[in-house]
């Protein structure tokens, strides 16, 4: 397999009124092949947003990727590119669709002639070449009727459909790589399905790697090939899907199951983990998810590196190397 993407200890800061800086984005490593779905999951406020809005550089200002971090597209140091080199990657290398497609589309302008734009922003194709190559899109993500939704203005579609147009749009530039932050949150369920069907279908036609981010493990099982799942701005547990579900090791992670309604098996209660994410600047020193954590383990003062937890699968967590822990 080849690699598409390597993010090393991707650190993402921005000021605070008190003087000095937080790092929601803390130390962050992944790496993605072609063709692959790398899920990243976690509570809101972890930095999945973030970490996926560094990839393409667009770290809203006063924040800052940190001197030290590493992106790579291919043999590319994308954090070295400036100006026409960077957006030449910029939806041509690497697409993104995000939660709210009202936000991204512009209200006023025909669904038909946005992607056809976004198919002459990368390629030297004619206008018509460009419309021809838009229908042929609107086609592929399953819109009814694509020659008459053309001349449709975003307004009067479904959200459904619109989530559909950003993703031909994202895909006007054939990307190697396509971040879809949130796709479906605001979709209701029979439309998150068929969204997230309609990217499988893309994603194995046009080999693209996908960084699927979502809270919801319930889409990320079939669907993901690998979980990295996020705490207070750094990757506590990571492993191939099966082996992730089959074994989830962190605790934090078992809490985010256990917090997943089941449709099947005996009904019960659902435990959500107590607490919520503190923000960044307020995380306990040593490991971060200790005031949250149903065990405590002689080490938690200390912070745990990614420590080996099985095949293939790591957690940033003592019990990896120590059992020594008690319940709470
Ligand atoms: N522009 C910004 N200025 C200051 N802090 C920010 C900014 N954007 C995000 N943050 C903070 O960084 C942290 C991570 O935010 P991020 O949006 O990446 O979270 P997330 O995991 O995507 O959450 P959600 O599931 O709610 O989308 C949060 O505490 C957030 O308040
Ligand atoms: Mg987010």
């Amino acid at each position: 397999m080849s690699r598409v993407l390597e993010v090393a200890d991707l650190r993402v800061s921005f000021p605070i009124a008190v003087g000095g800086r937080v790092q929601p984005v803390d130390g962050v490593s992944f790496s993605l092949q072609r063709g692959e779905t790398l899920a990243l999951v976690g509570e809101s406020g972890c930095g999945k947003s973030l970490t996926s809005l560094a990839l393409l550089r667009l770290v809203p200002p006063p924040g800052r990727i940190e001197s030290g971090s590493t992106i790579r597209l291919g043999d590319i140091d994308l954090l070295s590119l400036q100006g026409e080199a960077l957006r030449r990657v910029r939806g041509r290398r690497i697409g993104m669709i995000f939660q709210d497609p009202m936000t991204s589309l512009n209200p006023v302008f025909r669904v038909g002639d946005q992607i056809a734009e976004g198919v002459r922003a990368h390629f030297p194709v004619s206008r018509r070449e460009a419309r021809d190559r838009a229908l042929h899109l609107l086609a592929e993500v399953g819109i009814p009727d694509p020659a008459a939704r053309l001349d449709s203005y975003p307004h009067q579609l479904s959200g459904g459909m619109r989530q559909r147009v950003m993703i031909a749009i994202a895909l006007a530039a054939e990307p190697e790589i396509l971040i879809a932050d949130e796709p479906t949150t605001a979709l209701d369920v029979t439309v998150q399905a068929q969204i997230l069907e309609v990217l499988d279908r893309l994603q194995a036609s046009h080999g693209m790697a996908v960084l699927l981010i979502t809270h919801d493990l319930g889409i990320v099982a079939g669907r993901a090939d690998r979980v990295a799942v996020m705490y207070a701005g750094q990757i506590v547990e990571e492993a191939p899907t099966p082996e992730l579900f089959a074994h989830p090791s962190h605790p934090y992670t078992q809490g985010l199951f256990a917090s997943v309604p089941r449709l099947t098996g005996p009904v019960g209660r659902l435990t959500p983990i107590k607490g919520s994410v503190p923000p960044p600047g307020a995380w306990p020193g040593g490991c971060r998810f200790r005031p949250r954590c149903p065990i405590v383990h002689p080490r938690s003062e200390e912070m745990p590196p990614l420590l080996d937890a099985g095949a293939d699968h790591r957690m940033r967590c003592w019990l990896a190397a120590d059992q020594s822990a008690t319940v709470r």
